[in-house]
Formats: C-alpha cells, sequence, structure tokens
C-alpha cells in the first residue's frame, strides 16, 4: 500500500478500529486520522496526526494530501442507511459531492482510493439468496442510489483515468469499539450492549429478517487486504461483495442466549428500517473476493458472540458497578 495514508470519517464505527489497525502495520505518522468531527485528544488514537477535514471542501482535501504527501485514501466518511433515509438530501451532498471531491483530488495527485460500498447497493428486484457479483442493482433508497452511483463513478476514474480505486459492499457490521452510525443492522450491535446490560432487547427489524453481517475485525481485515492485493489479479473493482454470515433477529438472540442466561426479546417494528432490510438481499455470494484477493473471513456466528460479549462485559459492567455503588 501507498504511504501515508489519509483517512476521512475516521471518528465512526469503521474508522475507530480501521485507523488503530493501520497505524499498527505502517506506524502512526504515515496515518492521518481525519473527521468533521471534533473531539478532545484524550477520545483520539493516540500518537499520529488528525485534521480536521471536511469532505464537501475540496480545497481543505487538496491542503491535507499536499501537505503530507498522501499516497492512498480511505474514504470513510457518508451518512448511513436509515440517517439518508431522513435526510436524503444531506445525503447526495455528502455520500457524492464528497466522493467526487475526494477522487478528483486523488487524481490530480495520483493517489489510491479505498471506497466502501454496501448490501445497499442492491435492491428489492436483485436476487436474494447468494446474490451474485455482478447482478441487477436498482436500490429504492437514498443511501443505495449513492452507492450505486459511488461504485460506478469509482469504476469510471479507474477506467477513465488510470486511478487505482477499490472497494466492497460491506454487510452489517458488528463491532464493540465506536456505536453504529444509523444503519439498518445496528440493531445486531444494540442488541448485545442490550444483552450485558439489561437481559433484554426490543428488536426495531421483524422476526424472519435475514441479512449479511461481519464482525469488525473482518472488516478490517478486508479493508487492508484489498489495498495490498496485487493489481494484475483483480477483474473488478467497485466493489466487491463480502460476507461473513447471516442471520436473523431471533438467531442472534438464540446465540446470545445461549451464552446470556435469561436473555429475552421483543419486537416493535420501525416501518423504515425494516423497509429497507426487506429490499436488500438475504445473503451474498462472495466468491469473486476469494478469488481476486484471497478473501476469507476468520469469524463466524458463534465466534463473533463470544468475542463481543467477552469484549463488552470487559466494557461496561466495571462502568455499572461503579455508577451503582455511587448512588
Ligand atoms: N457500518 C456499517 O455497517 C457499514 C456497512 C456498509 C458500508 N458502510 C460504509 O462505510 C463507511 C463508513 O461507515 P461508518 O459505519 O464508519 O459510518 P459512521 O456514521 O459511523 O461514521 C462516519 C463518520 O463520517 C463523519 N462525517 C460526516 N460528515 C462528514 C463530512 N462532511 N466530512 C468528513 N467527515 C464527515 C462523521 O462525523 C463520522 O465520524 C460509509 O461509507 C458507509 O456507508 C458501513
Amino acid at each position: 500500500m501507498r504511504t501515508p495514508i489519509l483517512v476521512t470519517g475516521a471518528l465512526g464505527q469503521i474508522g475507530a478500529e480501521l485507523v488503530p489497525a493501520l497505524r499498527e502495520r505502517y506506524g502512526a505518522d504515515r496515518v492521518v486520522a481525519s473527521d468533521i468531527r471534533i473531539v478532545p485528544r484524550s477520545e483520539l488514537f493516540g500518537d499520529g496526526p488528525f485534521e480536521f477535514l471536511d469532505t464537501t471542501k475540496a480545497k481543505r482535501i487538496e491542503e491535507v494530501v499536499r501537505r503530507y504527501d498522501i499516497g492512498t485514501i480511505y474514504h470513510l466518511a457518508a451518512l448511513l442507511s436509515a440517517v439518508a433515509e431522513e435526510k436524503p438530501q444531506v445525503a447526495w451532498d455528502l455520500n457524492m459531492g464528497g466522493l467526487y471531491r475526494v477522487l478528483e483530488v486523488a487524481r490530480q495527485h495520483r493517489c489510491a482510493v479505498f471506497v466502501p460500498s454496501s448490501i445497499g447497493a442492491f435492491g428489492p428486484n436483485t436476487p436474494k439468496e447468494r446474490t451474485p457479483q455482478d447482478t441487477i442493482q436498482r436500490p429504492t433508497t437514498m443511501y443505495g442510489v449513492t452507492k450505486v452511483a459511488g461504485e460506478l463513478l469509482c469504476d469510471y476514474y479507474h477506467l477513465r483515468f488510470g486511478l487505482d480505486t477499490r472497494g466492497v459492499r460491506f454487510p452489517g457490521l458488528i463491532s464493540h469499539a465506536a456505536p453504529p452510525g444509523g444503519g439498518t443492522t445496528d440493531y445486531a450491535v444494540d442488541i448485545f450492549h442490550a444483552a450485558v446490560r439489561h437481559g433484554r432487547y426490543t428488536c426495531f427489524l421483524r422476526q424472519g429478517t435475514s441479512l449479511d453481517m461481519m464482525y469488525m475485525p473482518d472488516a478490517i481485515k478486508a479493508m487492508i487486504d484489498l489495498m495490498e492485493a496485487d493489481e494484475a489479479r483483480l477483474v473488478h473493482r467497485n466493489a466487491f461483495n463480502v460476507t461473513a454470515m447471516h442471520f436473523t433477529p431471533e438467531v442472534l438472540a438464540a446465540e446470545i442466549g445461549k451464552r446470556v442466561p435469561g436473555f429475552t426479546m421483543d419486537y416493535a417494528v420501525d416501518p423504515v428500517r425494516q423497509a429497507i432490510a426487506d429490499s436488500w438481499p438475504d445473503s451474498l455470494d462472495d466468491s469473486a473476493a476469494r478469488e481476486e484477493w484471497g478473501w476469507s473471513p476468520d469469524y463466524d456466528l458463534p465466534a463473533m458472540v463470544d468475542d463481543m460479549l467477552a469484549n463488552l462485559r470487559r466494557k461496561l459492567q466495571p462502568a455499572e458497578a461503579a455508577e451503582a455503588a455511587r448512588s
């Protein structure tokens, strides 16, 4: 991978784990984290540069790329599915406007660019089971529209300008480090917090809603492995199907229940997020990623549930014990 590396939207769910992983691999001073949010220094990633960077401002992107002589950009700043449905105009401005500006600066400075797409790039008339790499993409959400258009724009910059653009279509990502940013699959993170804290959870998706998911360490591995893959082996670029598991809310709840005695779940369906979930695939075929750059996840459902619960118990229970002692 060409360094230094710039990460946009670095304070989000993915960036919170990508930046430390990149810094460990390439050196803290070779990875510039950036975001539009300002947080206290103590909440940043320790050593290593941080820049305030709004990806809708081309001049500012260029300034940072030039100052650090950036070789690769991980472009994470975007509005997620549920929030994008609430604010479609803002989503278009950020998801498309930001991407276009990042690609333009990358073109001028010859940076490689990673852009995450999503299972949201598929729609209701996409084949739902083992959704192929190349298939119908007619999403019915603003998020999906920006993801398909983003995939096409990244491929265009590769074909037209020879830019090294690469991406994956992530499923729902499950993590314990940073809260999710307003997606349709957030229930699969919220459920763990509720299980550890309260022993019960109210799910906003209906029973039987099957979606692809992935544990964050696998997502980080995918982002690094794809950018390090031999270009000559890549037939596809934007964007590869990747998945690790698929399950329904009740299957996840049962798996948690095996480890949290007495855990219960009921449902209060959110029609907006349910409609989004219903328009997405039930399971993806990720054989192109496996063949072209050796993709293979480490975590299946039981391994992910074990690790999530162990980490959250370590994190949440001491804080709660301290709170109980205070009150
Ligand atoms: N998390 C998932 O489950 C998932 C699944 C599929 C695809 N993705 C994609 O991965 C990318 C990152 O997702 P995430 O979950 O980390 O999102 P997130 O919402 O957790 O984080 C996004 C970050 O972008 C920042 N941001 C917002 N507006 C900005 C602007 N104008 N300029 C710079 N930064 C800005 C926010 O402050 C936030 O820290 C997105 O493109 C998303 O669509 C995520």
